[in-house]
């Protein structure tokens, strides 16, 4: 073969290379598939290749790439383990899984894939067999701050809260994120009193994976119906509003059973959510007029519009503190106005409680004096079921006050 073949297939690499330390991914994929045109069977152009596509959120180019490369060289680590990561982006949690061990025999201390396989055998439902990939990242890195974040969640999720406790005790002193650790503490009934709310980090990690299967998932597995009933309560009224917020959004399936109670001569409704990833399909709905992606708290106090309706749908099962957001709805609700949200209920002797399963639950009476404390009639409370855990319903109280 011609030897400037070579000499600028290494060139194209070498600026691949240089491209990727500098993250100019884009960049880096076209010098990278120029030196693969060139010589089309080199491992390291293939893994580089792959492994660029897999960061550019392209899982589906990539991994035929990097299958390439592990034939080529079967004791590629590099290959294998971004194979892995490639087949669980793409959903592929067992084949994901055994790739990731098969990388782990290569190089058994690395500690990202250790968390990778982890999870894959959460997805998988191997809580057991996570713990064990846990067990074995803190054997080699005992002060690893995210394997006792994941340690303590995975003893929770087995039923064993005093254990978990224990390890996001760890994960704290470790200095793991205080805010995480604190709260999935406080959620295990450790020490300390519960954050005010959801930490972002926790409800983000929760709903910007979620956002594509949301609708599907909650609607025909979960059986959610609180959008249903909020809308319910608004429509009972009898008005026909001006204006309506959406607070805590999520993918907007509240606002097609908005619409029928807006005013004929055009009303509108906005949202507002902490993931991006769920206002941008709620935007793709094409029903709100603003959308802005924010904690609600933060939201209701800076901005400088009125509603005369507010709703919130299950959202407050991720605030604990309801004071500033009863206090935020009251500043921006015109007179008259009206609020409608749902909460999972506590027990009457209690204001707010931090449930195992991560959900805030109010009592009613502490509900009844904060909506006195912030100029608000109590209009409904009514029970009825939110969506079903386990095939068993999780009972919500259903709230309509308005606004003296
Ligand atoms: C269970 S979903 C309900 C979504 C929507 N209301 C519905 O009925 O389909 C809860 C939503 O609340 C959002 N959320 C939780 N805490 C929030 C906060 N502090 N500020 C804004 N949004 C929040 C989450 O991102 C998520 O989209």
């Amino acid at each position: 073969m011609d030897s400037s073949i070579f000499e600028r297939a290494r060139d194209h690499f070498n600026a691949g290379l240089q491209q990727l330390q500098g993250g100019q991914l884009q960049q880096a994929e076209a010098s990278f598939a120029q030196a693969l045109a060139l010589l089309p069977d080199r491992p390291s152009t293939l893994t580089n290749l792959g492994a660029v596509r897999l960061q550019l959120g392209r899982p589906a180019e990539a991994a035929p790439l990097l299958e390439q490369a592990v034939r080529a060289e079967p004791d590629n680590f590099e290959a294998w383990g971004h194979l892995g990561l490639a087949r669980a982006r793409l959903g592929q949690d067992a084949a994901a899984l055994a790739t990731i061990e098969h990388a782990l025999l290569l190089q058994p201390a690395h500690a990202g894939l250790r968390l990778e396989a982890a999870a894959a055998c959460g997805r998988l439902g191997r809580p057991e067999a996570a713990l064990a990939h846990v067990q074995q990242l803190l054997a080699q890195q005992p002060r690893h701050a995210t394997a006792w974040t994941l340690r303590g969640s995975l003893l929770r999720d087995l039923g064993r809260p005093a254990d978990a406790a224990a390890a996001f005790e760890q994960a704290l002193a470790c200095g793991g994120d205080a805010g995480l650790n604190r709260f999935l503490l406080a959620g295990v009934g450790g020490a300390g009193a519960a954050p005010q709310r959801a930490p972002d980090a926790y409800v983000r990690g929760l709903f910007d994976g979620y956002a594509g299967d949301f609708d599907q998932h909650l609607l025909q597995v979960l059986h959610y119906r609180a959008h249903e009933h909020v809308a319910a309560l608004l429509r009972r009224t009898g008005r026909r509003f001006d204006a309506v917020l959406d607070l805590g959004c999520g993918t907007g399936l509240l606002a097609p059973l908005l619409v029928p109670l807006l005013a004929a001569a055009g009303g509108r409704i906005d949202g507002v959510d902490l993931s991006p990833p769920m206002i941008e399909h709620a935007r793709a709905r094409g029903l709100y007029a603003q959308l802005e992606a924010a904690d609600l708290v933060a939201y209701l106090q800076a901005t400088p519009q009125h509603w005369d309706a507010v709703a919130a749908a299950d959202v407050f099962i991720y605030v604990g503190a309801l004071d500033a957001v009863f206090a935020g709805v009251a500043r921006v609700l015109a007179p008259g106005g009206w609020f409608a949200f749902s909460v999972e209920p506590a027990d009457d002797a209690h204001a707010v409680v931090l449930q195992p399963s991560l959900r805030y639950a109010h009592g009613e009476p502490a509900l009844r004096a904060l909506a006195a404390r912030h100029g608000f009639e109590v209009r409904a409370v009514e029970t009825g079921a939110i969506r079903e855990e386990q095939r068993r319903p999780i009972e919500g109280l259903y709230w309509l006050l308005q606004r003296r």
